[in-house]
Parts: C-alpha cells; structure tokens; sequence
C-alpha cells in the first residue's frame, strides 16, 4: 500500500497518485485527507485507496461515492457509518485502526475488541482492513506488535471479519519484517528516504526529490561572521544556504 499523503509529501497528488498505481508492486493507495482521495480518483487512479483519517459523517458520504475506504477509530464511528450507509443503501468499506502504543490516533487496543465487534455486527458495514501504526523504535515497536497479535488472535477467535491487515510504515518495514502482514504501509521510504543511516546498507533506494533554485545573490563573507538574525546563525561549513520567503515564491541567497 502507497501512502500518498501531504499532497504526495508536495510532489503532487494528482502526479504521483497514477505514477504509483501503474506499478504493479502497488496493490492500494492511502490518504489522510479526503480531498486528495477525491483527487487521486479524479486524476485515473482505479486502485483502492483508504482514507487514513477519521472524518465526518459528510466526509465519508463523500468517500463511498468515490469508492474510498472509510478509516474508523472512534466510538462514534458505527453510528455515523449506519446513517451514512442508509442514505446511500450499501455497507460502507472501513478499515479498523488500532492504537497500539502511538497514543494518537486509533482505538486503543485494550478496549478494541468490542468495538470491532459491535461493527462488524453491523449491516451497514463491511469489514475491509485492520491497522495499527508504530512509534518508530525497534523494541517499542515489538511491544506493539505484540499487542496488535493479540488482538488479531481474540478477534479471530470471537469470529470478527479483519479484511487486509497492515501495519508497517517505512522504519518497520526495515527492521520489524514480521510486521509486514497482508502488505506494508511505506510512503517515505518509496519517495528515497532511508528511516536512518544504518538502513542505507539494507537497500537501494532513489531519492526524488531536487532542491532547484535560481541564486539570487553570491556574497564574500569573512571568517567569524554570521548569517542573519541572531549571534547563533546556522552555518553549513564556509557555505551557506540562506532562504526565505519573499514576494517571489522563495528567494535563496547562496553565500561562500
Ligand atoms: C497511518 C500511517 N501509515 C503509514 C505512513 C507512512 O509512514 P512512512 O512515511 O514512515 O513510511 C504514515 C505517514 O506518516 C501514516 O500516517
């Protein structure tokens, strides 16, 4: 699954999102705002996409339309999803999203299980995916793992339907392969960026993105000076890059 988030981290959604399902490594798209869902399908993108975030009841009607993927972790969710459902005469598509430790989105594991349960007894859902999200630390992330395996097992034995399990953002893709489940989640990693410098030994990956920019003004400094505001100017060895934004779109001044 390719996350295209942030506007494709600001490469552009309506660019990336087709580039990324024409492959044929990329099963599914994700989103955290609804409008790039919308923009993705508008610009030809016919893979699934789910949406990341939770929204509201008009958001979701929205979504269904476009045939995204519904993101739940609230208490409120299956209430919403009922009305939305009705008014539109089909089960909406959701994905659980379990908080197993990120304590910042998700249902919080320890009180998911009924949850799922009462919406997936639900008719005016269909159970599409289970997700959980890590914090980015090797044995913090194990803990996790831990408690989303758990839960992945009670529900099997309470018989909740999961749909497509996924769990694995960039950083556990590289160091947690039991993580990767049903498909890994990595959005940075395919843009070029390594989760740190000990992964770059572990693939190889292309950067994509350039910093262009016209010079705007070359000026000689003397050793000791500084650059801008502040006695705590950052410098870049004898370089500097200096940028700001002006009238133009942005103005960087390259000082040697
Ligand atoms: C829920 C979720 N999954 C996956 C990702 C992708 O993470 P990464 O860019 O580290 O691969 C993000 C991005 O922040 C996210 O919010």
């Amino acid at each position: 699954m390719a996350p295209v988030k942030n506007n494709a981290y600001g490469l552009g959604d309506t660019i990336v999102g087709p580039l990324l399902a024409s492959m044929s490594e990329v099963s599914r798209l994700a989103c955290v705002r609804v409008s790039e869902g919308l923009a993705m399908r508008t610009a030809g993108v016919r893979k699934p996409i789910l949406n990341m975030s939770e929204v509201t009841e008009e958001e979701i009607e929205q979504l269904v339309r476009y045939d995204i993927e519904v993101t739940c972790w609230l208490d409120d969710s299956g209430d919403r999803i009922d009305r939305v459902a009705k008014r539109l005469g089909k089960p909406v598509p959701i994905h659980f999203f379990i908080d197993t430790g990120l304590n910042r989105e998700g249902m919080p594991y320890t009180r998911a299980l009924p949850w799922m349960k009462d919406l997936a007894g639900r008719p005016s859902v269909k159970v599409a995916g289970t997700y959980t999200m890590f914090i980015h630390d090797r044995e913090h992330d194990k803990f996790q793992l831990k408690r989303f395996n758990q839960l992945i097992k009670d529900a099997r034995n309470e018989n909740i339907p999961l749909g497509l399990i996924h769990a694995s953002p960039s950083f556990t893709t590289f160091y947690l392969p039991e993580a990767r489940f049903d498909t890994v989640r990595s959005a940075t990693a395919l843009f070029g960026l390594y989760p740190d410098a000990n992964a770059v030994s572990m693939a190889d990956l292309k950067y994509v993105w350039k910093l262009r920019a016209r010079i705007v003004r070359l000026q000689q400094l003397q050793p000791g000076e500084t650059v801008g505001f502040g006695p705590n100017s950052q410098w870049i060895n004898q370089r500097c890059l200096h940028y700001f934004q002006s009238a133009q779109p942005m103005a960087i001044q390259v000082l040697q």
